[in-house]
């Protein structure tokens, strides 16, 4: 279990996450949405010991990262926002390398061929990873957070630059790792988390403005459900009609061009309009052509929330109407200061001084 607990993150005057609450259970797969600079990575990189909080706590199964940090990174696997990856190893040498890094008990040679069997990199195994393509660099990353198999994985933006086929094959991944794991991933892509996560935690400017499933999201946030209808026939005839029906609350007229016109027929809550909809152009012999309701894909949800038109407080309440838990409150401070993961920390180094090197 992750507990993250008032968690506030300071640059300056710059309020990069702020007063974060959350827990989040074994097995589960969660989903960090936000725009560009919401405070992801942040989160993710102060979760896992990369980076410190300005106040607030993380514990991974009651081990403070702070004042267990051992313990508690023993357990947590990480795929960084850029994979440590050392571009001159081969594939084999990094992996073991990472073994003895996280000084793992399992035994060596099983336990990295698992892994790449898990991940499919057998084909790749012995070839240097500069020469590899970005999805299987970013599946080497993969790897290196599963060595020691920790039960927690972090995985910042695990598909990002990688083609369709490769995205897809990577969700599935993850959804086989997260029968076995408690998985943490962030992404741009809404798709991807509707399809892999089983709960998504939406971040704005810092802020956490919703945590609850995908679906539940979908629901409550087109309780208010309209009817889209495109119909053949004389306007403004059809309008009147439409707004005259028992249970519609009001009409507009939407996309015209092509055969017909688009109706968006608000119902009033509780109502089923359909039917008497059917009734009313079958008798006035007005064809229906299109028929649709206009539930909104978790994509229109999270640019309503976060482009800051949406009721957040009034969804957090229909949220909690359904059962959800209100956010714990609690924690303490912990000191500004930034540390380095003993693994991340060394391989990020490395790569700095071998980017320097490159460069030359
Ligand atoms: N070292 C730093 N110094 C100052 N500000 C920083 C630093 N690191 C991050 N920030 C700021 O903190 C905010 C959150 O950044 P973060 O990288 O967590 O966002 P993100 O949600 O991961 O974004 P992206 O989707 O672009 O990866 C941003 O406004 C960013 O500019
Ligand atoms: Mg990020």
């Amino acid at each position: 279990m992750i507990e993250v607990t008032n968690l506030t993150k300071r640059y300056g005057s710059h309020v990069a996450v702020d007063n974060a609450t959350f827990t989040i259970h074994d097995g589960e797969i969660l989903g960090f949405l936000g725009p560009n600079g919401a405070g992801k990575s942040t989160t993710m990189n102060i979760i896992t010991g990369y980076l410190s909080a300005t106040s607030g706590s993380v514990k991974i199964d009651g081990y403070d990262i702070l004042t267990a940090p051992l313990e508690a990174k023993k357990r947590i696997g990480f795929l960084p926002e850029l994979p440590p990856l050392y571009l001159d190893m081969t594939v084999k040498e990094y992996l073991n390398f990472v073994y003895d890094l996280k000084k793992v008990k399992l035994p060596r040679r099983p336990h990295i061929n698992e892994i790449c069997r898990l991940v499919k990199i057998q084909e790749v195994y012995p070839r240097q990873i500069k020469n590899l393509s970005k999805g299987y660099r970013q599946r080497v990353g993969i790897a290196q957070a599963l060595v020691g198999n920790p039960d927690v994985l972090i995985l910042d933006e695990p598909t990002v630059g990688l083609d369709p086929k490769q995205i897809i094959e990577i969700r599935n991944l993850i959804k086989l790792l997260g029968k076995t794991h408690t998985v943490i991933l962030s992404s741009h892509i809404l798709s991807e988390v509707q399809a892999v996560c089983e709960r998504v935690i939406i971040i704005n400017q810092g802020r956490i403005v919703v945590d609850n499933t995908p679906e539940n999201l979908s629901r409550i946030m087109s309780d208010d459900h309209s009817i889209i209808a495109r119909i053949e026939g004389p306007r403004r005839e059809i309008m009147a009609a439409l707004k005259s029906l028992k249970g519609v609350k009001s009409v507009q007229a939407a996309g015209a061009g092509g055969y017909g016109q688009e109706y968006i027929i608000n119902p009033i809550v509780g109502y089923d309009i359909r039917r008497a909809l059917f009734s009313l152009l079958a008798e006035k012999n007005w064809p229906l052509l299109m028929l649709k309701s206009s539930e909104m894909t978790l994509e229109d949800i999270f640019l309503r929330l976060t482009d800051g038109t949406a009721d957040t407080a009034a969804l957090e309440k229909a949220l909690q109407a359904r059962g959800d838990k209100p956010q714990e409150a609690g924690g303490q401070p912990a000191e500004e200061e930034e540390t380095a993961d003993f693994a991340k920390g060394e391989a990020a180094e490395a790569e700095q001084s071998q980017a320097e090197e490159e460069a030359k």
